[in-house]
């Protein structure tokens, strides 16, 4: 099978498992804690906290909790990919630094986050999400809650589509 191929295949079991999953409940102003119960440390794994990105489903409105040791570990987010790889501090723009800390995620798209202490993003200590943007209700239509079942999966599940393939490159 080819890798496009391969991609689309997954795209359309993702398609299919996420609207499965929002029938049982919407996922709105979610808190998701980085890293689940190890927190935010130097991982056992480089892909530790890639492993966590992909198997959550964040979106607007959601919430990151960094649980950290203030003065071990702090959190610094880059905007760009190229940054996050070269795990570059050449142009931070947000710098946490006081554990826990919790960042509202308010705008749809990438967000690339590490600790800058010493090695650890080399190791890494890094989280690369994507943020959906969930497609926002019809204003002032009567039958708004119906609506908001209809076209939200849709949005979100195009979203994760795009997630995918977007953390696929
Ligand atoms: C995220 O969406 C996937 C489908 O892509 C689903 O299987 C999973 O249960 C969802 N996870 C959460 C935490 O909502
Ligand atoms: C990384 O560590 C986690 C937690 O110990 C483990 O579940 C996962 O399989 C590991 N991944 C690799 C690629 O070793
Ligand atoms: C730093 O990143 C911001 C946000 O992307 C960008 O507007 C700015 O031009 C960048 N500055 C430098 C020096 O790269």
């Amino acid at each position: 099978m080819s890798m496009a191929a391969c991609r689309s295949r997954h795209a359309l079991w993702l398609l299919s498992a996420v609207l499965a999953s929002l029938v049982a409940g919407s996922t709105a102003g979610v808190y998701h804690i980085v890293g689940a119960g190890k927190g935010w440390r130097m991982p056992p794994n480089k892909t530790y906290y890639e492993d966590w990105a992909s198997s959550r489903n964040i979106s607007i409105g959601d919430k990151l909790m960094f649980l950290y040791r203030s003065g071990v570990y702090n959190i610094v987010e880059v905007p760009s990919r190229e940054l996050f790889d070269a795990c570059s501090m050449r142009n931070v723009t947000n710098r946490y630094q006081r554990g826990p800390t919790i960042i509202e995620l308010t705008e749809p798209g990438m967000r690339y986050y590490f600790c800058g202490v010493g090695e650890h993003c080399e190791v890494g200590q890094k989280l690369a999400i994507y943020v959906c943007a969930v497609a926002p209700p019809p204003p002032d239509e009567p039958s708004a809650v119906a609506a908001v079942a209809l076209i939200s999966p849709a949005g979100l599940a195009a979203c994760l589509v795009a997630a995918l393939l977007i953390m696929a490159l």
